[in-house]
């Protein structure tokens, strides 16, 4: 039996996936860039027994590394990951895994990028394989959370349309310091998943546009974070946040993830502007707000944050060095 632990971070985008080529492979229309998180993670321990033809065992750890058995839900799309996995790999066998989420499991934050990015690496180290970077991307993307593909890797991190469709390194995390304010205004559970977001995005009439704007938006990305200047990455980054929830209320039939409280934090945020602060905020498909912001000003907008009723948990994340094995397992 061999075993192996890994912790991989969830990243958070500054331009957008949204729509798929191939939903089953996750191959995107377009491409896209985040950075990746440091607290929001997933903490995986897989065990491996060749040969065994036992069932695969899943299950969840809670905040105190109680084990208990994960619900169907949460076990089949995992199963079915470690199904490619073990093909990929050529090694028969059956799998024990465990997976517990820094993050508090209520507060609706996606965890699937930190969860499969986390699984599949672990996985690969239990079946003692470390295929190159872009090979761990593109497995992790094989899940059906393209966005794993991203968590993968640290720092801020592109996932180029075309070629493996495989995500790249676009700078480390000691490159520049951000901060990710979370504000989580809403803990019940996404109206409509993001596997049927992707396959209607197309039928926005907004879509083509959308596609032709974002070469020129991942140039203008990497340059203002290549030169690490804020003033022109912000604008962009709040724009991209918008415009995803553009496509997804004019797509056929539409998907509405803001919430009333979701426009009282954007208001919330561009008072922050006026009074000097540089924040702002992007949504992923939910109507939880993150704002970003350089460190000095963290503080301030943590506290803004904190202080309204709309607000039910402020999470304080920012860049991080990506998954790591120096972890405690969990079994
Ligand atoms: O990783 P998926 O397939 O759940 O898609 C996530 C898409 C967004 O979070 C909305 C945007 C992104 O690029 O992460």
């Amino acid at each position: 039996m061999a075993k192996a632990t890994v912790e991989a971070p969830s990243n958070i985008a500054f331009v957008k996936y949204w729509g798929v080529e191939d939903i089953d492979r996750a191959i995107p229309r377009a491409p896209s860039l985040s950075m990746t998180l440091r607290r929001c993670a997933s903490r995986t321990t897989v065990a491996f027994t060749p040969d065994a033809d036992t069932d695969d065992t899943v299950l969840m750890a809670d905040a105190e590394g109680t084990l208990h058995p994960a619900d169907d839900g949460f076990a089949e799309p995992v199963v079915q990951h470690l199904n490619r996995l073990r093909t990929w790999a050529d090694r028969p066998g059956s799998f024990r895994v465990a997976t517990q989420n820094s993050f508090p499991a209520a507060a609706g934050l996606g965890s699937s990028a930190s969860g499969f990015s986390a699984l599949t690496l672990a996985t690969l180290k239990a079946l003692d394989t470390w295929p190159d970077a872009a090979t761990r991307s593109a497995l992790a993307r094989q899940s059906g959370s393209g966005s794993a593909a991203r968590s993968v890797l640290g720092g801020y991190v592109a996932w180029p349309h075309g070629d493996n469709h495989a995500a790249e390194p676009v700078a480390p995390h000691t490159h520049w310091d951000l901060r990710d304010v979370i504000a989580v205004v809403e803990t019940d559970p996404k109206p409509v998943s993001s596997r049927e977001g992707h396959q209607r995005a197309p039928s926005s009439p907004f879509y083509e546009k959308r596609l032709s704007h974002l070469p020129e938006r991942m140039q203008t990305a990497r340059a203002s974070i290549a030169a690490r200047d804020f003033d022109r990455l912000g604008p962009l980054i709040e724009t991209e946040g918008v415009e995803l929830h553009l496509i997804t209320m004019s797509s056929q039939p539409p998907i509405y993830y803001w919430k009333p409280a979701t426009l009282k934090v954007l208001e919330v945020v561009r008072a922050m502007r006026s009074d000097g602060l540089a924040a702002y905020a992007t949504m992923d498909a939910g109507a939880n707000v993150h704002v970003i912001c350089p460190p000095e000003d963290e503080p301030q907008v943590a506290a803004r944050l904190d202080s309204m009723h709309a607000v039910h948990m402020v999470i304080r994340d920012g860049v991080g060095p990506g998954p790591t094995t120096d972890v405690d397992p969990l079994f």
